[in-house]
């Protein structure tokens, strides 16, 4: 069985493309490698000991889609392709808009010529907004407070949307809490250039010394310490959800919305107490003003993904911190 996974040289895609190599399906890759560089393909070889098929090649570009569906026999799409820096979205909405709204629906209806009605999409924690109480549900209210969470909401009403009009269509919608980490190798990992918005990067950048300190958005939080509490997932545990919503969405029709977490919350000082620990390296931080549109608390009610999927994560906070650090270490020689 053939997978399209785009987005597949990112962070997350990257890893998902090992599992399924590892699992025994074929992979093709499609990315316009707009926040990835082409090297990933061989680090997911030199992992898994097979290469996947790599098309450069942008969502939005219906020729390009095309052309890999008459070139491959695609069993299932798992869709990863998209810009995720929320701070932008606000700054160039259209962008986000057509890049993946509109490169979702294109690369939906080269689905829907093609005969390929299988769809496992990346949605996002973000959808559950500023008001619901925690752990959040699936069958929550869903919103959005800024254009990147807006696409993901919309992505979401869009492909339910298309499974009510053509019930051939089965599609997962996987709701990711906070993916860090990185592969146990070092070999596949999360690096964003410049200053990065997320704390585990952030921590990770103080802790190789390319940054002087880390800021802590708050810490009068309503929270045991103050600061924000998170539902942190390693990503190897989010690449194997991937799996088991691929072999649910191939037994199953409709639109499922289903969250990947842990179900447990850890606070901004307890996860730089875990990173110093697995990394032996002292991370200095100062209270900062707290972050507009942070809430207090995120974590995931997980019933849902351990009674439809029978998936549960396996890895905590240390894991994560031992294989983020691990692949730092690797990759800058530190
Ligand atoms: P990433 O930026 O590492 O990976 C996304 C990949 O998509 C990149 O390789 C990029 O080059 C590619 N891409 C972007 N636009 C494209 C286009 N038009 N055509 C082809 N390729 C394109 O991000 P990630 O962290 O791996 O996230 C993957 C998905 O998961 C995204 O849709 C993201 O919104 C979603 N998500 C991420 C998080 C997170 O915290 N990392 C949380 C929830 C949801
Ligand atoms: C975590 C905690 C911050 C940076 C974001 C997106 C969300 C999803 C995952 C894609 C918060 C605090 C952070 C720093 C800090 N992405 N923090 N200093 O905001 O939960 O989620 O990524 O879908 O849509 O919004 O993650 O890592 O940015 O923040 O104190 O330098 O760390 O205030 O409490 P967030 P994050």
């Amino acid at each position: 069985m053939r997978i399209l996974v785009t987005g597949g040289t990112g962070f997350i895609g990257s890893h998902t493309a090992a599992e399924l190599l590892n699992a025994g399906y074929d992979v093709v890759i499609a990315d316009n490698l707009c926040n990835s560089s082409p090297e990933v393909i061989d680090r997911i070889q030199d992992v898994t000991g097979k290469r996947p098929v790599f098309y450069e090649a942008d969502i939005r570009d219906r020729a390009a889609m095309e052309r890999i569906f008459r070139e491959n026999e695609i069993g299932a799409v798992i869709h990863f392709a998209g810009l995720k820096a929320v701070g932008e979205s606000v700054q160039i909405p259209l962008t986000y808009y057509e890049n993946n709204i509109a490169g979702t629906v294109t690369l939906c209806q080269v689905m829907e010529q093609a005969g390929c009605h299988v769809f496992v999409f990346s949605s996002s924690a973000t959808v559950y907004g500023m008001t619901n109480p925690v752990p959040f549900r699936e069958d929550m209210p869903t919103s959005a407070t800024n254009p990147y969470g807006w696409t993901k909401r919309m992505l979401e009403q869009i492909l339910t949307d298309e499974t009510v009009a053509h019930p051939e269509w089965s599609v997962v919608l996987l709701r990711y809490f906070n993916p860090i980490g990185a592969h146990p190798s070092g070999l596949l990992g999360e690096n964003p250039n410049g200053i990065p918005n997320n704390l585990f990067p952030y921590i990770a950048k103080v802790a190789t010394g390319a940054l002087p300190r880390l800021n802590v958005f708050g810490n009068d939080y309503d929270t045991p310490d103050g600061t924000g509490v998170r539902d942190y997932i390693h990503v190897v545990d989010l690449a194997k959800g991937h799996l088991m919503a691929l072999e649910y969405a191939f037994n199953h029709k409709g639109a499922e919305a289903i969250n990947l977490g842990t179900g447990k919350g850890t606070s901004v000082l307890e996860l730089v107490h875990a990173f110093e620990k697995a990394s032996s390296v002292s991370i200095p931080y100062v209270i900062a003003p707290r972050r507009a549109g942070d809430i207090a608390t995120c974590y995931a009610d997980t019933e849902k993904a351990a009674k439809l999927l029978n998936w549960h994560a396996q890895f905590g906070v240390d894991d994560m911190c031992r294989d983020g650090w691990n692949y730092m270490v690797k990759r800058e020689g530190k």
